[in-house]
C-alpha cells in the first residue's frame, strides 16, 4: 500500500475528497497517511481533525531558508514512511530538497488546462479572459510554476452565463471526480516503479 501525504495551504476540499474516496473504497493502492500544511489557520486542518487524519503544520517563518523548511518536511515524511506526495492547493513552489527526495513522486492539480493560465490565479485569469473552454490538469511537479509533465487533462466548456462562483464550482466538480481516480490509476500503473 502506497502511503500518501497531501499538502494543502487553504480550504482543503480536494484533500477531504481524496480521503473520503479512499475511505469509501472508490480508490485502491494507497492510503492517505497525513496532511502537511504551511498555514496555521488552513481550513484543511479542521477537515483533517474531522476525518481523523494526522496533520503537521510546518511554519515557513521558523526557517531561514526554503531548503531548511523542506528538510523539516522531509524528516516528517520519512518518519511517517510516506512514499508519494499529492499537492492540493499547496501554495509554495517545491524546491530541490523535496524534489530530490521524491523524484517523480509529487503530483499537483491545477484548475486550468495547462499551459493555459498557470499560477496562483488560474481560475480567475481564465474567467476574466472570457475563454470558451477551460479545464483541469493533473501533472508531475518540477521546480517551475505548473510546468511539470502532464498526466491527465480534462476540458470544460464554459457557459457564458456563469458568474465567477459558478465557473469555479464547475472546475471543482471535475477536480473532485478526477483526482482520486487518476491517483489510483497512476499508482497502480507504477506499482513496481515507485
Ligand atoms: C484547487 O482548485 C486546485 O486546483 C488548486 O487549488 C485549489 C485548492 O482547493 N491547486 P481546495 O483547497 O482543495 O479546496
Amino acid at each position: 500500500m502506497v502511503k500518501i501525504a497531501i499538502f494543502a495551504s487553504g480550504n482543503g476540499s480536494n484533500f477531504q475528497r481524496i480521503v473520503e474516496a479512499q475511505q469509501n473504497n472508490e480508490t485502491s493502492g494507497f492510503i492517505v497517511t497525513l496532511l502537511i500544511t504551511d498555514k496555521k489557520d488552513a481550513y484543511a486542518i479542521e477537515r483533517a481533525k474531522k476525518l481523523g487524519i494526522k496533520y503537521y503544520f510546518v511554519d515557513f517563518k521558523s526557517f531561514s531558508t526554503k531548503s531548511l523548511f523542506e528538510n523539516e518536511i522531509v524528516k516528517i515524511l520519512k518518519s511517517e514512511k510516506v512514499d508519494f506526495i499529492v499537492l492540493a492547493g499547496y501554495m509554495r513552489i517545491i524546491s530541490a530538497t523535496l524534489l530530490n527526495e521524491y523524484p517523480k513522486k509529487i503530483i499537483n492539480i491545477h484548475p486550468s488546462y495547462l499551459p493555459e493560465f498557470p499560477g496562483r490565479n488560474g481560475i480567475e485569469d481564465a474567467y476574466k479572459s472570457g475563454v470558451e473552454k477551460t479545464g483541469v490538469t493533473i501533472h508531475y511537479v518540477d521546480s517551475g510554476i505548473d510546468t511539470g509533465e502532464i498526466i491527465y487533462q480534462e476540458r470544460i466548456a464554459v457557459n457564458k452565463k456563469w458568474n465567477l462562483e459558478e465557473f469555479e464550482r464547475e472546475i471543482h466538480k471535475v477536480e473532485y471526480r478526477i483526482y482520486p481516480y487518476i491517483l489510483t490509476k497512476i499508482l497502480n500503473e507504477r506499482k513496481n516503479n515507485l
